[in-house]
């Protein structure tokens, strides 16, 4: 079909194969078809050249041309010349009777009883109504895999038809999908935990360097490889750094490596997903990075974004000025080899770039603002290449007609996102949850990223979830981590779906995969079972999703209301204790609420009457209504910064001196604002030590919607704790407070300690005039009146600080023989590789926020983190909460204030029953108050309404009270 309105001769267009290439489809397929026929004539061509040159070489030497070149090299360049203008196209699926990927030797397997989700919609439905969602569903089927390929994917597949050796897999009836793929990912470049020696992420020594190849960094035994599988995450792509603007080739690899794909050995070859390497990728950055790597004033751009618009045109200038070198010289040479005087023109550095601009190279972009996706869009046009998606597309979702649709060549670009990752720099800064929806409703595709180790890759189905929460449609938030990713990788026809002649990447689910806690219980990839055995949690199936259109967490506030409101229909109240905890799921409870307090919680039936006398009291029916506690955000950087990369708006790093959260309180921004609507009225903030989950001074507690600390109760807990850090950063960093090693940390605060026990062992002798200096501080700690938040991960630094804790306590009982011995209040902040000492700091009576709630090995003192089943027996939060830990969910960065009910819910789903509903809404706001000794004062409290559990995803916020008067409908 692309040989359409080919021009009469047969070798016309020859030389100059992009000279018709316009934006229009129409001309993109007759250049396509030029070149189809350029090809034929080349091989024409060159035979005739052999006859010819064999009568008019050079006079000497039979192996010469005349003007003295090698004959055999000219050849070997007449044949690059057909590879330099051979397009790809997407390889096949079908019609293969093994993949090649296939290892010897592993047996068939027959998958029964699953509910397949195939990723295709039922026969006839048209692309628009597919687009809409129509003809999707979860089918009841049996999926025989054989030679590494799905091949059949059918009800009641009987056994005699299959061969003798078929493995059997009894799926109960549970969720079957493709394996999922990450579209970005730099697992292997920047292998875990995080080590100066393994990282190979970006090649610094230039800016542009489309010529180095992630593939040489890949470390095959990087653990993390094996973490991201176990979240069903079959398929990579692994980039370069975002440093560059122009950062070099990218690779598509399964996460299959040596003995669990059936290999001996462990081999980078073995990892490549497409073994024919058919497509190449390229990866190319725009907006903060490459300025501030690369920019040296005087001497080097780019320094402004001006410059990096200069680096990508002066790089495609020189890769289009090759390829036209080639091109003419391979027209010249297909004439008559005797007539050039040179070899093939080739340079190595341009190769991969050259690539690009011939249609073989995909172009992976990470762009997050307007100008940046604009200034790319025109260099697509000005050098005629197209890109597969724009990555950090934080702003695509403000621009689809302008701008992606503006993009060179047939499909727009994808837009690869976060699901609500963002403020984190400038950049970040402007962005929403909500752009997958926006995006999906212009016919443009999204597809949800990992950026490992940014996120845990093991969690990337969360995202496709989270977006799916925000609104995108159920279908295409699971096409977004499955066949959207294959098709954009150009894999499309033998990835992503579950199809006969496809890959046998296969994920059979614990429960919807796009539902909170779901989790692989078996992955297959080329038809190998990964795990021999998994652990499985025990959790009922639940509902498999009927495929709908997206959810709206947050609606438009409609109004807040100072006067009475009755909210019917309420099935659980998770606020307060004293109603019993095993309370129907009726909806049969009312809760009416007053100037935004909670008056009557219950049946009501006097109140109701006598409220609905008044004409202006507000009803709101819920469906399936949760009354919980509003949520509270400890250990970020809420109220004390904007965007954590701008020193501007940040407060800064506290390394050189000790202070009070509350002297830098920053009020009224974006992220505040947003954490109000999410249900997290309050937060509790200490200043950092050295960057984002450290922790330096004392903490404050403000309510998230005040605009400014003077309002009446914005502040409810002035310094709530003391913090000091225990991590790997307190090393050689500047300060006084840095030391040079962590011993000499551990030795630095225990001697603070004393030094107070000492004073106060002098008989408060020494009088202290700053009530609020340090040494005043350290004083309420040893007497217990303060708790002491110590922020380590590590397993050994935190035992250390447990008999730092022992040191203290008996150098305070030596002092004091009241009968209430004080005891030093202490809490961990971090925590890792708590659950090595969890029964240590259960009878320390000693707590825990976790802080991520999931850890992942990410640095060397969280290498010990449990990622959870199928590789562990749960993750740390189960093994503290079994030791009777105090524990909380703390946020490691900002933006996970959207996601605190759902980390919550989590804990609770996958915990086989052990964590009650109110016990994981505990975590995220009560206990934080019992560990700090904090009141959470009663009418100051608030409290949130949900429709739907609030640990499911399909859940919303219909109403928020932070105790200010009034209460916010949404
Ligand atoms: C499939 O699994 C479900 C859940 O275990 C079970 O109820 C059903 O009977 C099974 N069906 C078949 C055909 O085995
Ligand atoms: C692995 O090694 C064993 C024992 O040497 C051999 O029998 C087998 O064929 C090897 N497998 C592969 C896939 O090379
Ligand atoms: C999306 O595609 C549909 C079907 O082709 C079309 O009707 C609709 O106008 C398109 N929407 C946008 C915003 O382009």
């Amino acid at each position: 079909m692309d040989t359409q309105k080919a021009p009469a001769g047969p070798c016309a267009g020859i030389g100059q194969p992009t000279s018709s290439w316009g934006r229009r489809r129409a001309s993109l397929r007759r250049s396509r078809g030029l070149r189809r026929v350029g090809l034929a004539c080349l091989a024409f061509i060159a035979y005739a050249q052999w006859r010819q040159i064999h009568s008019s070489g050079h006079p000497q030497h039979p192996d010469l041309t005349a003007h003295g070149l090698s004959i055999e090299r000219l050849r070997h360049d007449l044949a690059t010349c057909t590879k330099l203008h051979t397009t790809p196209t997407d390889p096949t699926g079908s019609g293969r009777d093994r993949s090649a990927r296939y290892v010897e030797g592993q047996r068939p397997t027959l998958i029964r009883n699953a509910t397949v989700w195939t990723g295709e919609p039922a026969e006839g439905t048209s692309s628009e109504e597919a687009w809409a969602g129509k003809g999707y569903s979860w089918i009841a089927s049996d999926v025989f895999l054989e030679g590494g390929l799905i091949k059949s994917v059918a009800e009641d597949i009987q056994l005699s038809s299959l061969p003798r050796d078929v493995l059997i897999y009894d799926a109960r009836g549970r969720p079957l999908t493709a394996g999922i793929i990450d579209m970005h990912s730099h697992a292997g470049v920047h292998s875990l935990p995080t080590l100066r020696g393994n990282e190979d992420v970006s090649e610094l020594s230039a800016d542009i360097t489309p010529y180095v190849r992630s593939l040489d960094g890949i470390q095959p035994m990087d653990r993390q490889l094996q973490v991201i599988k176990s979240g069903g995450v079959t398929t990579s792509l692994i980039l370069p750094g975002s440093s560059n603007n122009i950062g070099g080739e990218a690779f598509v690899i399964k996460h299959a490596v040596g003995r669990a794909d059936g290999r001996n050995e462990t081999s980078l070859r073995d990892l490549l997903a497409d073994p024919g390497r058919t497509w190449r990728y390229m990866k190319m950055g725009c907006g903060e990075n490459a300025k501030h790597v690369h920019g040296k004033v005087g001497e080097r751009g780019p320094l402004s974004r001006l410059g990096e618009s200069w680096e990508f045109r002066h790089a495609f200038e020189r890769a289009s000025k090759l390829r036209r070198e080639q091109d003419d010289w391979c027209q010249a040479a297909s004439v008559d080899l005797n007539s050039v005087r040179s070899y093939l023109p080739y340079k190595i550095e341009w190769e991969a770039l050259i690539g690009v601009l011939r249609g073989q190279v995909h172009v992976h972009v990470h762009c997050y603002t307007i100008p940046d996706l604009e200034a790319f869009v025109d260099h697509t046009n000005e050098f005629k290449f197209p890109v597969k998606a724009f990555h950090h597309a934080h702003q695509t979702y403000l621009v689809p007609e302008q701008i992606l649709k503006r993009a060179w060549g047939r499909d727009p670009p994808a837009s690869a996102l976060f699901a609500d990752n963002m403020w984190y720099k400038a950049e970040s800064y402007i962005g929403s949850e909500f752009a997958g929806k926006h995006l999906h409703d212009h016919n443009l595709t999204t597809i949800y990223v990992s950026d490992n180790p940014v996120l845990n890759a093991q969690h990337v189905v969360f995202e496709a979830a989270k977006a799916y929460r925000y609104g995108l449609p159920y279908h295409a938030a699971l096409a977004s981590v499955t066949s959207a990713p294959a098709e954009r990788l150009g894999l499309g026809q033998r990835l992503g779906k579950v199809i006969s002649g496809f890959d046998a990447d296969i994920v059979v689910w614990d429960s919807d995969p796009l539902s909170v806690g779901a989790t692989p219980v078996q992955v297959w990839i080329d038809g190998a079972a990964q795990y021999e055995s998994p652990v499985e949690l025990n959790k009922p199936l639940g509902n498999i999703g009927t495929p709908k259109g997206g959810l709206s967490v947050i609606r438009d506030k409609s109004k807040s209301i100072d006067g009475v409101v009755i909210f019917t229909g309420i099935s659980r109240n998770l606020l307060s204790e004293s109603t019993d905890d095993s309370a129907t799921k009726d909806e049969k409870l009312k809760v009416i609420v007053s100037k935004g307090k909670i008056i009557c919680v219950g049946q009501c039936e006097a109140e109701v009457r006598e409220m609905s006398r008044s004409r202006l009291t507000e009803r709101v029916h819920l469906k399936d209504g949760y009354l919980t506690p509003p949520y509270t955000a400890f250990g970020s950087t809420l109220g004390l910064n904007a965007i954590e990369s701008e020193s501007d708006t940040d407060n800064g790093d506290d390394r050189d001196s000790f202070s009070r959260g509350i002297d830098g309180l920053a009020l009224g921004t974006e992220k505040l604002r947003i954490a109000s609507q999410y249900g997290v009225t309050r937060a509790i903030s200490a200043p950092k030590f050295a960057g984002i989950n450290t922790h330096h001074g004392t903490s404050v507690g403000f309510k998230s919607s005040a605009d400014t600390a003077l309002q009446p109760n914005a502040i409810f807990a002035p310094d709530a704790a003391v913090h000091y850090t225990l991590d790997l950063s307190v090393k050689g960093g500047r300060g006084t407070a840095s030391s040079p090693s962590l011993s000499a940390t551990v030795g630095t605060l225990r001697h603070k300690l004393l030094a107070a026990v000492a004073e106060l062992a002098a008989g408060g002798e020494t009088v202290i005039t700053d009530q609020f200096s340090e040494k005043s501080f350290l004083r309420r700690v040893v007497q217990g009146n303060m708790t002491l938040c110590l922020t380590a991960h590590s397993a050994d630094m935190i035992s250390a600080v447990l008999r730092v804790k022992v040191d203290i306590d008996d150098a305070m009982s030596s002092i004091k023989k009241t009968e209430n011995e004080a005891k030093l209040r202490l809490v961990i902040v971090g925590g890792a590789e708590a659950h090595l000492v969890a029964r240590e700091l259960a009878s320390a009576r000693v707590g825990v926020v976790l802080s991520p709630a999931f850890a992942f090995g990410s640095t060397w003192d969280q290498r010990r983190a449990l990622t959870g089943a199928p590789l562990t027996n749960g993750t740390g939060i189960d093994i503290l909460i079994d030791s009777g830990v105090m524990t909380v969910i703390g946020l490691e960065e900002d933006w996970v204030l959207r996601d605190l009910g759902l980390l919550a819910g989590v804990v609770h789903k996958n915990s086989g029953g052990r964590v009650g509903e109110r016990a994981a809404m505990k975590l995220i706001s009560q206990n934080i108050y019992q560990l700090l000794g904090l009141e959470m004062q009663g009418d100051e409290t608030g409290f949130v309404l949900h429709e739907g559990s609030p640990f499911e995803i399909d859940s919303s916020i219909k109403a928020v009270a932070e105790g200010n008067g009034y209460v916010d409908l949404y």
